[in-house]
């Protein structure tokens, strides 16, 4: 496995090992990797020739600066882990390697980062769009693989993507879950024991939410979901929609013809988690 820290060098490596006709498969990640990222760098060696994992921390994506401080980091164990999985190549940069200066590019979204992690993590698309679009220019990859946890960081990926003409493949990975339901995540481990144990109720509620569907009223089922949740004393609410897998906006009721999917956002003490469920009708 080749580990790169400048972006020059990586983009060479890439650029001969493409002369020579080889598919280059790319995960995003801000490492503390889980079995969710691994999913992903799977099924990119399966589907490519080649497998580059960039580990970086996007300080531009985080709005709250506590929470950038926070965010787990174990370089050593993220590379030993992607080694034992065979990844080819991955790329590790530093701020001053990714934002020699300010980057002072604004995307613009239309309505799709208006709502949800648009609406309560202001700039957060922004920062996530910075730091893909350099990424992307860096390791041209022919594919690139996204977990659905982060729908609509999915969504907004795959807009930027047809907007700029990227000649990339976007791949939407499932959701990968604990065993007792939790979405994997990298804040996961900043649970508390007792924050992690009462976390499954996220999954189990949304997983309640889908089995009624479209037999009781969309009203109740996220009045349902939010009162169940924040119930626990070790949960609270922040949004929960049921949203339109295109547009992102709010679906009022069952009749809308389109894929529904419920988008939750839980504060477990100072650690936010998301999820999301794909309903039927
Ligand atoms: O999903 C993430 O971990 C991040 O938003 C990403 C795509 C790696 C960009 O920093």
């Amino acid at each position: 496995m080749k580990v790169f820290h400048h972006r020059r060098d990586i983009s060479q490596h890439i650029a001969s090992l493409k002369k020579e006709g080889k598919y280059i498969g790319f995960v995003h990640t801000m490492g503390a990797l889980h079995d969710g990222h691994i999913s992903l760098v799977r099924l990119a060696k399966q589907q490519n020739d080649i497998t580059v994992v960039s580990i970086f921390v996007n300080p531009t994506q985080f709005n709250d600066k506590e929470d950038l401080k926070r965010y787990p980091r174990d370089l050593n164990a993220d590379l030993a882990l992607l080694e034992n999985k065979k990844c080819d190549i991955v790329f590790v940069p530093d701020e001053k390697e990714m934002y020699p200066e300010p980057d002072l590019r604004v995307f613009s979204f239309g309505n799709l980062d208006k709502v949800m992690e648009g609406k309560y993590r202001p700039g957060h698309f922004n920062g996530v769009t910075q730091i893909v679009t350099k990424l992307f220019d860096i390791t041209t990859p022919h594919r690139a693989y996204f977990g659905m946890k982060d729908f609509q960081q999915l969504a907004i990926i795959r807009k930027l993507v047809a907007d700029y003409g990227y000649p990339v493949e976007i791949i939407a990975c499932p959701i990968v879950r604990e065993a007792d339901g939790l979405a994997m995540s990298s804040r996961n481990k900043r649970l508390s024991h007792e924050q992690r144990k009462h976390a499954a109720l996220i999954s189990k509620t949304l997983y309640k939410a889908y089995q009624t569907g479209n037999s009781k009223p969309f009203d109740v089922i996220k009045k349902n979901v939010v009162d169940t949740i924040n119930k626990d004393p070790y949960l609270e609410v922040e949004y929960f929609d049921i949203v339109d897998e295109k547009t992102l906006q709010p679906v009022k009721d069952w009749g809308i013809p389109c894929r529904k999917i419920g988008c939750i956002a839980v504060h477990a003490g100072d650690v936010r988690l998301i999820d999301n469920i794909t309903f039927n009708s």
